[in-house]
C-alpha cells in the first residue's frame, strides 16, 4: 500500500510545484541578445524543441541576417545565417553608405518551412530589392535557399499566411498585399491603416487572434520618439480600428536607460505567455553614448482573449514569464555574449560570429597557414579601414577590407589579439580597430614607418615598426577626437609576437594598449577615446564591433599578417543609469 500511496504523492507533489512554478514570475534581464541586432523578429516553433528563433538586420555586416535560437529565452545560440554566401546577393560591393544593406527583416515558419523576408538597401544608387529566404533547417548556412528578388517600393516587408494558407506581405505605410513566395510575385499593394500620429510608419507585423487581425508596427522614427503602436479589424484589409491606448510599448519621453523603443514583434513560448522583442538603445534619455546601438530587448505581454496586448515597460531588469526549461549553459562558448578564447588551431573554421564589412576575399584569411600553426594570416587589403571616408557619393569601390571583427556584446570587455608582422614597405599595417564603420572607428595598429617623422625628421629615411593609434570620425558631430599617437616599436619587442588590447573601461570611454607578449603586463598606453565617437553618426542603425585588420594603405606592400590569442572577455552589463550586472560567464 505504501508504495502508490507515496507513488500518488509524489505526482501530486510534482503537478502542484509546476502549478506553482508557473504563477511564478522570474527576473529577465535586458538585453536579451546584447550588442547590435536591431530590428528583432521572433518566432515560436513547436516542432523544433519549442524553441524561438529570431533574426534581425545586419546592413554592411556579412554573412547577414544571423539566426538566434533559445528555448529558455535565456541563452541564446547563434545557429546559422541566412545570407551566408557571397552569390546569394553579390551586390554588396556596390553599396556605400554605412546603413545600406541589409534592412529589417521578419521571420515565420510555415508549414515545415522557415521564411525570412528582407530588403537589400542602396541608398546612393537608390534601390531597393526585397528578399525571400526560406529553409527546412535553420541549423545549416548551406540550407537557406534564395533569394528570391521581388520590386518592392515599401520598406520592413512582414508575412502572415490566413486560414486559407493565403501569404500576405505587409509593409511600411501600412500596406498590405497578397504574395506567391515560391516566385515572388505579389497581388496590388493597398493602403489598410495610416497609424496612430502616421509619423514614419514602419516595421508592421500582422497576427490572428480571437476573431481579429491584428497590425503591430512602430511610429515615431527610430531614433528618440520610437513606439509601438497596434490596431485591429476582423477583416484583413481593414477598416482597422486604432486602439484608444497607443502607444503601447515607449520609453520616450522617460528616464529609463533603455531608449528608442520600437520595432516590436510578438510571440509566445512554450506555456503559452506572450512575449515582445524590440529594439532599444542603452544610452539614458540624452541619448549620447551608445556604442552598441540598437539591441534586442524582450519583455513579457498580457495578451487575454478579445482583448489588446498589455506591455511591459522595457527595462534593464524585469519580471518575466516563468519558462520550466534548463537554463544551465548549454551552449558550450557559443551564446551570445560568451567570452572568445580562440587560437586558431589547425584545421580549425572562422568562428561563426565573426563578420566582415560587406563580402570578404576569403583567400584573405587563412587558419593555421604552414610555418605558422595557431594563427589567422592576413594578407593585407590596398584600402585601409577608414578608406572611403571622402568617397562615399562618389562611386568609387570601397570593398575587400581585411578586417574581421565580433559584435560588442558587453558595456565593459576587454579585447586582445597577438600579432606577428614584418613588413618591408612603408605603411604596411595591421592592428585592432574598435569599429562602427569606415567613418567612425579606432584603430592601433603595427605600422611601417620612416624613423625620421618621429626622431629625425630631415635626414633619416630608414623605415622601422611602429605602433600607432589613430581616430576617424565626425568631427563637426562628436567633439574630443583624440591626436594620432605614434611610438617606434621598443627593439626588445621586435622577436615576438605584439599584444594588442582594447578595453572598455567605462561606459564612456575605450583605452588603447600595447605589449610584447613575452612581457604582457609591461604596457605602453597608446590612447582613449570618447565612446560618443561610435555613437550614432552615420552607423545609428548599427552597432559597434572590435577585432582586427591588415592594410598596405594603398601602397607596394604584400607581407602577410599573422594574427593569434584572440580574445574577448566581458566585464559588465549596464542594466540602468549607473547600474550594472555581471556579464554572463562571470555569473
Ligand atoms: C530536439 O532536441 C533533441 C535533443 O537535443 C535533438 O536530438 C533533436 O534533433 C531536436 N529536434 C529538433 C526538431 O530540433
Ligand atoms: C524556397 O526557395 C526556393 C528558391 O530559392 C524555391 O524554389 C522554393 O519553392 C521555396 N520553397 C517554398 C516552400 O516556398
Ligand atoms: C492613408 O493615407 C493615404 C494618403 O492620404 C490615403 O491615400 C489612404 O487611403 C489612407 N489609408 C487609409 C487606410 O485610410
Ligand atoms: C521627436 O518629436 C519631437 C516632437 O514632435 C520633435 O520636435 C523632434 O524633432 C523629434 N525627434 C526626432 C529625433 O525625431
Ligand atoms: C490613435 O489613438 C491614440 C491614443 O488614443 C491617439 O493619440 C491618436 O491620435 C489616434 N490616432 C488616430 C489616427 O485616430
Ligand atoms: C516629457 O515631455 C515634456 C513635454 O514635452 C517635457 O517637458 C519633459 O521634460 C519630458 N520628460 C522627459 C523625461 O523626457
Ligand atoms: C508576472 O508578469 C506579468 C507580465 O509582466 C504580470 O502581468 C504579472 O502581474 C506578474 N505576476 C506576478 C505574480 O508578479
Ligand atoms: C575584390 O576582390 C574580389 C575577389 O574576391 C575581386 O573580384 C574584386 O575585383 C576586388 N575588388 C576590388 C575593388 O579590388
Ligand atoms: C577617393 O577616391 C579617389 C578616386 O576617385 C581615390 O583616388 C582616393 O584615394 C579615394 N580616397 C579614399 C580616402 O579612399
Ligand atoms: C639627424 O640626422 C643627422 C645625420 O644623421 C644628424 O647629424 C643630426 O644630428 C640628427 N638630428 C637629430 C635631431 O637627431
Ligand atoms: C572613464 O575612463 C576614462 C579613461 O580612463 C576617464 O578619462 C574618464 O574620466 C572615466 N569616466 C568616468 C565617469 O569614470
Ligand atoms: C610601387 O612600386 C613601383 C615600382 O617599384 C613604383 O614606381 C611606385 O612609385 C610604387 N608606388 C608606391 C605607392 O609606393
Amino acid at each position: 500500500m505504501a508504495r502508490p500511496h507515496s507513488f500518488l504523492y509524489t505526482l501530486f507533489a510534482v503537478s502542484s510545484l509546476i502549478v506553482i512554478l508557473n504563477a511564478q514570475n522570474e527576473t529577465r534581464y535586458n538585453p536579451a541578445i546584447p550588442g547590435w541586432h536591431s530590428d528583432p523578429s521572433c518566432v515560436f516553433v513547436p516542432d523544433w524543441n519549442e524553441t524561438t528563433f529570431c533574426t534581425s538586420s545586419t546592413f554592411l555586416l556579412t554573412p547577414g541576417l544571423p539566426i538566434h535560437a533559445s528555448q529558455d529565452l535565456v541563452n541564446w545560440k547563434l545557429i546559422s545565417h541566412a545570407l551566408s554566401r557571397k552569390n546569394q546577393y553579390p551586390a554588396f560591393d556596390q553599396s556605400l553608405a554605412q546603413t545600406d544593406g541589409i534592412w529589417a527583416a521578419t521571420v515565420r515558419y510555415h508549414q515545415g518551412t522557415f521564411f525570412i523576408i528582407t530588403m537589400y538597401k542602396n541608398n546612393v544608387e537608390q534601390l531597393q530589392t526585397g528578399l525571400i529566404f526560406n529553409t527546412t533547417d535553420p541549423y545549416d548556412n548551406n540550407a537557406w535557399n534564395g533569394p528570391i528578388r521581388y520590386e518592392t517600393e515599401y520598406i520592413d516587408p512582414d508575412l502572415f499566411w490566413d486560414d486559407d494558407g493565403t501569404a500576405y506581405v505587409a509593409t511600411s505605410g501600412i500596406n498590405l498585399q497578397t504574395a506567391d513566395l515560391t516566385t515572388g510575385t505579389f497581388g496590388e499593394s493597398r493602403s489598410i491603416w495610416n497609424g496612430s500620429t502616421g509619423v514614419y510608419l514602419e516595421g508592421p507585423h500582422l497576427y490572428k487572434k480571437d476573431g481579429y487581425y491584428y497590425i503591430l508596427a512602430a511610429e515615431g522614427g527610430s531614433g528618440i520618439n520610437h513606439t509601438v503602436i497596434i490596431a485591429r479589424s476582423k477583416h484583413i484589409f481593414g477598416p482597422y480600428e486604432n486602439h484608444s491606448g497607443n502607444p503601447v510599448l515607449t520609453n520616450k519621453n522617460t528616464s529609463r536607460y533603455f531608449q528608442n523603443v520600437g520595432h516590436a514583434d510578438l510571440f509566445q513560448d512554450a506555456l503559452g505567455h506572450w512575449w515582445a522583442s524590440a529594439l532599444a538603445w542603452r544610452s539614458g534619455p540624452l541619448a549620447v553614448t551608445y556604442p552598441m546601438g540598437r539591441e534586442t530587448v524582450l519583455t513579457p505581454v498580457t495578451w487575454n482573449e478579445g482583448a489588446w496586448p498589455i506591455f511591459s515597460p522595457i527595462c534593464g531588469i524585469e519580471s518575466g514569464w516563468y519558462l520550466p526549461v534548463a537554463k544551465e549553459n548549454s551552449c558550450h562558448g557559443t551564446c551570445v555574449g560568451d567570452a572568445d578564447i580562440i587560437d586558431f588551431e589547425p584545421g580549425s573554421p572562422i568562428p561563426s560570429h565573426f563578420g566582415y564589412w560587406r563580402w570578404p576575399v576569403p583567400d584573405s584569411y587563412t587558419i593555421s597557414p604552414s610555418g605558422h600553426p595557431g594563427t589567422l594570416q592576413l594578407t593585407p587589403s590596398p584600402l585601409s579601414i577608414s578608406a572611403g571616408y571622402e568617397n562615399l557619393t562618389l562611386g568609387y569601390q570601397v570593398d575587400n577590407l581585411t578586417l574581421i571583427m565580433r559584435l560588442q556584446t558587453d558595456t565593459l570587455f576587454q579585447y586582445s589579439v597577438d600579432v606577428f608582422f614584418t613588413p618591408e614597405i612603408e605603411h604596411e599595417e595591421v592592428g585592432v580597430t574598435l569599429y562602427l564603420n569606415q567613418v567612425q572607428n579606432m584603430a592601433l595598429g603595427v605600422i611601417m614607418l620612416p624613423i625620421s617623422t618621429t626622431t629625425n625628421l630631415t635626414t633619416n629615411p630608414t623605415l622601422a615598426p611602429h605602433l600607432r593609434f589613430v581616430v576617424s570620425g565626425l568631427g563637426g558631430l562628436e567633439k574630443n577626437i583624440p591626436k594620432p599617437f605614434v611610438t617606434p616599436v621598443p627593439d626588445s619587442w621586435l622577436k615576438d609576437p605584439i599584444r594588442l588590447f582594447v578595453r572598455a573601461e567605462n561606459e564612456t570611454h575605450y583605452t588603447f594598449t600595447a605589449a610584447s607578449s613575452s612581457s604582457p603586463y609591461e604596457i605602453i598606453p597608446m590612447g582613449i577615446a570618447p565612446a560618443t565617437i561610435v555613437s550614432g553618426g552615420t552607423g545609428d542603425f548599427t552597432g559597434s564591433l572590435v577585432g582586427a585588420y591588415a592594410t598596405t594603405n594603398g601602397r607596394n606592400g604584400s607581407s602577410p599578417a599573422y594574427i593569434s590569442r584572440w580574445r574577448y572577455q566581458g566585464l559588465a552589463q549596464a542594466v540602468g543609469n549607473q547600474e550594472y550586472i555581471p556579464s554572463r560567464f562571470n555569473y
